[in-house]
């Protein structure tokens, strides 16, 4: 949430700020600022509203500067206005920061700084009074050698002070060359390049300068200028930050002549989750029959003979992916699987213990309901597994072993290709946790996995149906209530589907177990009501076509998504009948019928005029509980 950039040594830097703004967009989008840095002073331009609104201020009054330093806010603290947006400056105008992140004890530091007028409402304005206060007093720490304040310095004192997560980024204008970034609990990346220095929240804004690129770890700060990168613990002492290689280019996080990057994102699917299944059988030995190898995972697979119990962790589509998750892994691998909503679990009393195995899955890796419910688990000794799309993410270092995902960049807030590569991810899973325990043989495992390779075919199949889902969002684009329902692998499917439409539609919509709706959910049904059904062919046809009996008996109209095996039986019993290929494997299916439900609420949210990459409320990356 809030998307940070910097840049400092570069002509056009104000340009490039604002160019980082726009990819980081995703991250919030209830105001963006920006603030520039010259001897003479800081200058600040921000405005309520999309980046647009500030792109428009900025024509209307250019700034042009080597350093500029920008944020695109999704508002915790003071509502979105041009005054509660970032940056915000001390009272004297000496230092600017931005913030993405919540100062827990903001209260209590700005009645320490006694009567002093503050400019918002925010938690954040107070960390800008606090180090222009630092640089002030003579005696702090906050002095180089030479003498002459030291930001840096200035900062690691009030960082000491603050309670919450942060990643702060902070210029002054006495040292106008520079951009000191802090990071706790809230993602902070920094890069060099060609003489230029560059922090940002996430690699998107800076894939187009770099893709080498290094993430502050939690209690580390940096000091960037054109010249160097120096990057420092809390004690001032040299630390090294995690450095890696970004394998995406900017084309992939652009949106290639799509109308919308969730539209396109949708159509990236068979890629994606091709990739993720790429190069995953291979024989250990010459002469022995080929595994499933799982290098990343880095943990040992007799481990798994330990484990008695699998906690999987994560929040919104990537908990619907932790539930099919928890079927293949019960199904393969024989172990008990609870699938919990990551920011419940630290605050009650779970059972962990070493032979409890976590599985934490967070897209961006970055989630810190995900973060810390996984860390509660480690501090019981648990082993985490990390399932996650980011290289180098928070989540993805602090776990004992992790799997990637490899959906390349997803920028509309609506999750797709990332939710399907999870479910890949966590097949991927349960059929290793299977192979370890010995409960699937070497040959079942080759069979399934060559099942698997059929998808990404199957799912070009089903992106052919566009136009008729076009149509039924036509139809339906106007509904008060839409429920969904499924049963087995259909239920997170229902509940993705529901999620969908109400995050990008804003229409009412839920999703029931098919069987839990005649003990209350079927009360909401009248005329007018659409039901979405998941009804492919398999063991639970005969109990879904009941419940859509049940459901069209009462008024509703009945959308039923069912597979080539099912849908004759189904055209007597529903209004509308999406025929999808058979699936490869019954555990598959998932990753299939998911995509209907996807195209469905894209469609309707855009007949309804509404904002299909930023809806209104949400941001991706949730950084804040
Ligand atoms: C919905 C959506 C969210 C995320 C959730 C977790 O379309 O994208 O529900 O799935 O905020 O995000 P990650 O997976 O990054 O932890």
């Amino acid at each position: 949430m809030c998307g940070i950039i910097g840049i400092t040594g570069h002509a056009a830097a104000v340009d490039g700020v604002v160019a980082g703004l726009r990819r980081l967009e995703y991250r919030g989008y209830d105001s963006a600022g920006v603030v520039t840095t010259d001897p003479e002073g800081l200058r600040v331009v921000k405005r309520a509203g999309k980046l647009d609104n500030l792109a428009g201020a900025l024509d209307g009054q250019p700034l042009s500067a080597s350093t500029a330093l920008g944020h695109t806010r999704w508002a915790t603290h003071g509502e979105p206005s041009d005054r509660n947006a970032h940056p915000h400056l001390d009272p004297s105008g000496r230092v600017a920061i931005v913030h993405n992140g919540i100062i827990e004890n903001y209260q209590t530091l700005k009645a320490e700084l006694g009567d002093v007028r503050f400019a918002s409402d925010t938690d954040s304005e107070v960390v800008a009074h606090l180090i222009a206060e630092q640089l002030t007093a003579s005696s702090t720490a906050a002095t180089a050698a030479d003498g002459t304040p030291d930001l840096l310095a200035a900062v690691r004192a009030v960082v000491a002070r603050l309670e919450g997560a942060y990643a702060l980024c902070v210029v002054a204008a006495d040292d106008p060359e520079t951009l000191v970034v802090a990071k706790h609990e809230a993602p902070l990346i920094v890069a060099q390049a060609e003489g230029v220095g560059y922090c940002a929240s996430d690699v998107a804004a800076l894939i187009e300068h770099t893709n080498e690129v290094a993430a502050l770890l939690d209690g580390q700060f940096a000091r960037i200028t054109p010249q160097g990168i120096e990057v420092v613990d809390v004690d001032g002492v040299p630390a090294t930050p995690h450095a890696y290689t970004v394998d995406w280019d900017l084309a992939a996080a652009e949106k290639q002549g799509y109308d919308h990057f969730m539209l396109k994102e949708i159509h990236e699917q068979p890629q994606a989750v091709a990739d993720t299944l790429l190069d995953r059988l291979n024989a250990p030995a010459p002469g022995l029959p080929p595994r499933l190898q799982l290098d990343e995972l880095r943990i040992d697979e007799g481990e798994f003979s330990r484990i008695d119990k699998v906690f999987i962790l994560a929040c919104g589509t990537s908990l619907h992916a932790g539930m099919v998750g928890k079927l293949a892994i019960e199904h393969w691998a024989g172990i008990p699987v609870d699938v919990e909503v990551a920011s419940e679990f630290r605050y009650r009393d779970p059972i962990v213990d070493p032979h409890t195995l976590v599985i934490a899955i967070s897209q961006s890796g970055e989630t810190i309901d995900t973060i810390a419910g996984a860390a509660h688990a480690r501090n019981q000794r648990a082993p985490v597994i990390a399932l996650t799309n980011v290289v180098g993410s928070t989540l993805a270092r602090e776990a004992d072993g992790g799997l990637y995902t490899h959906a390349g960049p997803e920028v509309a807030v609506a999750s797709t290709k990332a939710f399907t590569t999870q479910i890949v991810g966590c097949l991927l899973l349960g059929l290793y946790f299977g192979q370890a325990r010995g409960r699937v043989y070497s040959s079942e495992v080759a069979d399934i996995l060559e099942r698997f390779d059929r998808v990404p075919d199957a799912l070009r199949e089903v992106l052919e149906l566009d136009g008729q889902l076009r149509e039924l969002a036509q139809r339906y684009h106007d509904v008060d209530y839409t429920m969904f329902i499924g049963r087995h692998a259909g239920l997170p499917i229902a509940m993705e589907g529901a999620l969908k439409l109400k995050e990008i539609s804003y229409l009412h919509a839920e999703a029931f177990p098919a069987g839990e709706m005649k003990h209350g959910p079927i009360a909401l049904i009248e005329p007018g009501s659409l039901v979405v059904a998941l009804a492919p062919a398999g063991h639970v046809f005969g109990k879904m076509v009941s419940n859509i009996q049940e459901v069209r008996a009462r008024g509703a109209s009945v959308l039923a998504i069912g597979t080539a095996g099912s849908t004759a039986a189904l055209t007597e019993h529903a209004d509308d009948v999406l025929t999808l290929p058979e699936p490869p494997h019954e555990l598959a299916g998932p990753i299939l019928s998911v995509v209907p439900l996807q195209l469905f609420s894209y469609h309707v949210a855009t007949l309804r005029g509404e904002d299909v990459d930023q809806p209104r409320n949400l941001a991706k990356t949730v950084t804040v509980e």
